[in-house]
């Protein structure tokens, strides 16, 4: 048992209209408002962002945005800023997700500047890292995921590295219903906490949560976050459901007392 505390974040990507997400937020914090052992943040589009806010205002559940842009301001058409998010209540963002990589051409360079101006905005960023199933049949994931961290992390203060989230996501396990065994999910979050201590230093590495993203389900969550160093999980269709999120965040709770 670690000492950080378990965070489980829904990843709604494109779904759920305002009124959808804010009814899908009233039903979590029916069941969930008042969890205070096991954080939870839930990311709806942009467009529902301020529904579920309100939705979950009073309660102890947090929203997340799914991406922004690093400028402050501009000429940037269909971009967002941190100081519009924060101006929607919004404490987390998840930054560099697989599907921005790989379908938007985002890179490390632009996740890197977008997880400093998160940051210099006070939202956490929850910044995922993971390889292809190409690049862990060929060897390569510690050097792949080392990459995709260290650049991603450039510059960033030790004094707010404990801000920073981490999410393990292997491409080939996002939204295919297959998952890492939790010896192997364990094995890349070890080696990830490695590279934080060497940036951050030992005791800072050991506060920052590393979640496991990729078709994290009730049935297979209770075993993810036994491991020592999964702190939670990232859940795309698994949080779209009021009843199968509910039993992830009670997973996330029973994992403390193991
Ligand atoms: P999944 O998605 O749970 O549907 O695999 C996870 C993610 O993409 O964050």
């Amino acid at each position: 048992m670690s000492s950080r505390t378990p965070l489980i974040a829904g990843n709604w990507k494109m779904n759920k209209t305002p009124s959808e997400g804010a009814e899908l937020a009233r039903a979590l914090a029916a069941q969930v408002g008042t969890e205070s052992a096991v954080q939870i943040v839930l990311c709806p589009p942009f467009t529902a962002l301020a529904s579920v806010s309100q939705a979950v205002d009073g309660t102890h559940l947090a929203v997340g945005a799914q991406n922004m842009h690093d400028k402050a301001s501009g000429a940037f058409t269909g971009e967002v800023s941190a100081a519009m998010l924060r101006g929607l209540h919004v404490s987390h963002v998840i930054l560099g997700h697989s599907e921005r990589r790989s379908i938007f051409g985002e890179d490390d360079a632009f996740i890197n500047r977008k997880v400093l101006a998160a940051l210099e905005a006070s939202l956490k960023p929850i910044l995922c890292v993971g390889e292809l199933l190409s690049e862990r049949e060929a060897g390569r994931t510690n050097e792949v995921v080392r990459v995709q961290v260290e650049k991603g992390l450039a510059g960033v203060p030790a004094g707010k590295a404990e801000q920073v989230v981490i999410a393990y996501e292997p491409v080939w396990a996002i939204g295919t219903g297959k998952t890492a065994t939790p010896a192997m999910a364990q094995e890349v979050h070890a080696f990830i906490r490695g590279l934080l201590s060497a940036q951050f230093g030992a005791e800072t590495a050991g506060r920052i949560r590393i979640l496991y993203g990729g078709s994290m389900k009730p049935d297979n969550a209770d075993a993810l976050l036994a491991e020592h160093d999964i702190d939670g999980g990232l859940i795309g269709g698994a949080s779209l459901e009021a009843k199968g999120f509910i039993e992830l965040v009670r997973s996330a709770s029973r994992s403390l007392g193991g």
